[in-house]
């Protein structure tokens, strides 16, 4: 069996992470081979690259920049190594959050970041991407119920989680095959249904 690359999307609070582990046992439980993994990070080098990335401040095109380089590292490791031997690899973020929070978030220009895309992953796509979606204010509550300290992304203002958001929507309407949206604001229960639906279909 062709393994296959799964990514979960979302705004911060959006609730994807819970149901990542959800997944994979779903499709273990099939006879599956599953590799969670999540972006920024997957590696110990990427892990590390993670660290600075939510803790320090720095120029916009150094972030970018640093996403790719762990996703680079991230890629050659860990997901297409998978991938060859027929396993399934669920990754909690990949590319679509770099267009939606550097691009969206921060407005760094698109050509820049497909040109990165092209050159960190020229050929490969997710097979399936499932984006949690819901209303910025249901999700900045739940970020606030967390109480842990916030990483340098939930402390963004809103208007900058709005944009993240539209460019995730947008990205799903014009990748209708690839990118489907979760209602975030579903029950847990109906959530699970409709991943189970979607990748009985792929
Ligand atoms: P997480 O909280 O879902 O693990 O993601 C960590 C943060 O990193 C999240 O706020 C989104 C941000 N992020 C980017 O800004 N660009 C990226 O390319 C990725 C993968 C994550």
């Amino acid at each position: 069996m062709k393994g296959k690359f799964i990514t979960f999307e979302g705004i911060d609070g959006a609730g994807k992470s819970s149901h990542v582990e959800w997944l994979a046992e779903t499709m273990r439980q099939r006879g599956v081979v599953v590799v969670v993994t999540r972006e920024p990070g997957g590696t110990e080098l990427g892990e590390k690259l993670r660290g600075l990335l939510l803790s320090e401040s720095m120029h916009l095109e150094t972030e970018t920049l640093l996403m790719f380089a762990a996703r680079r590292e991230h890629l050659a490791q860990v997901i297409e190594p998978a991938l060859k031997r027929g396993e399934w690899v669920v990754c909690d973020r990949f590319t679509d959050a770099t267009f939606a929070y550097q691009g969206g978030g921060r407005g760094l220009d698109r050509n820049k970041l497909q040109q990165l895309e092209h050159w960190a992953h020229e050929n490969r796509q997710p097979d399936l991407t499932l984006l949690f979606d819901l209303p910025l204010d249901v999700a900045r509550e739940r970020i606030a119920l967390a109480s842990r300290v916030l990483d340098r992304f939930e402390q963004e203002r809103a208007d900058f989680h709005e944009r993240v958001r539209q460019v995730y929507l947008d990205r799903a309407k014009n990748n209708p095959s690839r990118i489907r949206v979760i209602d975030g604001q579903e029950t847990i229960e109906n959530i699970r249904k409709s991943l189970e639906q979607i990748i009985s279909s792929i």
